[in-house]
């Protein structure tokens, strides 16, 4: 029999979702609009024409969902908030009833042992922000301080893990540059601009939520691919440095005290996105920006293998593996499990957080129940089971991994995918909001319940 993987003592062990994906409620009780809804309703920017106004009715059935996490066993349950919900018009007016919706949650959360982790932005900006200019503009990070302020000031009390933003490298390059995701834009200057204030408002409201929620510990999720070069060709090395320098230490060297990387600025300054040079940084921005933190979240899904084929092409993201269910998820991301030790080594390597959690880690498979009403996604139990062998690798080695995050609790609202990909350990039946315990949650229960497999 194969060698049995053991946890540390006290090992985190949770389960992920966001705002959007699952609330539902899109306009109720004094929720404002945000760019995800807008995004939505707009034809052709998610597939099959999906949207997130009902997703998992979560607003409402969430009694029901923290009784779906005690059955599995959680120790805690990472939850983004909608800024919205808060404040309708993005700042000013806080509407009481989406203060008391996330107040009952934690309260429930609390009730059943589940530790409450807060992510405060997964994405859902208030359009009313984005009309103005959305995170290209200074004064949106002022914006978020304002909500931060609102929100730990009404649950820091109870809420004792906070993170600030999910995966800002999304929100700034998916949503302003490349525009595959809300609110849609495609220009590389605004996207930078947008990744600056991102950070800004990160930085700006650490002090203040550590001042709110006495005892806490506050810090980031950064996402990573494992990007590495096809072979030792310049190009091929250059376009793994690029794709690496935008997407990750674009944001982590400032976090972490080192400014903007600056061949990274010099792709930039190439690309034309620094009309101006780095004037949308203020005196006291760096500083700001790296406020300590007691953690780094990562996501990690997968690998990126560039290949740069032909000088004049853009850099391919290249396959090895056959197309086996066992090597690739229906996302078309690889299954490759060192990648994620690799990612959180060289995070640690790089920048020494004091603790890191492996705040998502998860794979898309569409396996449906079958006439027992069991979900055998053994697929996904095999990725699960191989990613968290590596993550214990990567603890062997020294890496003060404390928890993990599977992504997701349950089905939900694939963001530009819509309904099409389903990443949960639970499977939702959107017409009837049944939840159904899939094969994988079922093992990830023992896991959990044994702190080893
Ligand atoms: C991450 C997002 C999360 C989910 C997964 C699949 O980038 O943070 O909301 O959509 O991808």
């Amino acid at each position: 029999m194969a060698k049995k993987i053991i946890f540390p003592e006290n090992f985190i062990w949770g389960a992920a979702t966001a705002s959007y994906q699952i609330e539902g409620a899109w306009n109720k009780h004094g929720k404002g609009e945000s760019i995800w809804d807008r995004f939505s309703h707009t034809p052709g920017k998610v597939s099959n024409g999906d949207t997130g106004d009902v997703a998992n009715d979560h607003y409402r059935l969430w009694k029901k969902d923290i009784r779906l996490m005690k059955q599995l066993g959680l120790k805690a349950y990472r939850f983004s908030a909608a800024w919205p919900r808060i404040l309708p018009k993005g700042r000013g007016r806080v509407n009481q009833k989406g203060l008391d919706f996330y107040s009952k949650l934690v309260d429930g959360l609390l009730n059943a042992g589940i530790r409450p982790f807060v992510t405060l932005y997964h994405w859902d900006l208030p359009q009313a922000l984005e009309d103005e200019g959305g995170w290209p503009l200074r004064s949106t990070a002022e914006a978020f301080v304002e909500y931060a302020d609102v929100f730990s000031r009404a649950l820091g009390d109870r809420v004792k893990d906070w993170i600030t933003f999910n995966e800002p490298a999304c929100s700034a390059w998916l949503g302003y540059d490349i525009g595959e995701h809300a609110p849609g834009l495609k220009d590389l200057a605004n996207g930078t601009r947008a990744s600056h204030h991102l950070l800004l408002a990160h930085g700006w409201s650490v002090p203040m939520i550590r001042r709110n929620s006495p005892d806490s510990e506050v810090g980031i999720t950064l996402n990573s691919n494992w990007t590495v070069a096809a072979s030792n060709s310049a190009l091929d090395l250059d376009a793994a440095r690029q794709g690496e320098g935008k997407w990750v230490r674009w944001f982590a060297d400032p976090v972490y005290g080192r400014g903007y990387p600056s061949d990274v600025v010099a792709d930039f300054e190439r690309l034309g996105a620094l009309p101006n040079g780095l004037d949308f940084i203020e005196v006291g921005d760096m500083k700001a920006i790296s406020a300590p933190l007691d953690f780094l979240g990562v996501n990690y899904y997968n690998r990126d293998l560039k290949r740069v084929d032909d000088p004049t092409n853009e850099p391919q993201k290249i396959f090895l593996s056959p197309k086996t269910p066992e090597n690739w998820t229906e996302m078309n991301w690889e299954n490759y499990p060192d990648g994620l030790a690799n990612v959180i080594s060289r995070y640690y390597y790089d920048y020494q957080p004091l603790k890191i959690y492996i705040t998502e880690n998860g794979a898309s498979y569409s396996t449906p129940p079958d006439e027992k009403g069991n979900v055998p996604d053994e697929h996904r139990t095999l990725y699960l089971r191989t990613h968290l062998a590596a993550a214990n690798r990567a603890i062997q080695a020294g890496v003060p991994l404390a928890g993990y995050f599977v992504w997701s609790l349950m089905d939900n609202f694939e963001w530009a995918k819509g309904y099409e990909q389903r990443f949960g350990i639970v499977w939702v039946d959107f017409d009837t909001q049944k939840r159904t315990l899939k094969d994988s949650a079922k093992w990830y229960r023992n896991v959990i319940r044994k702190n080893r497999f």
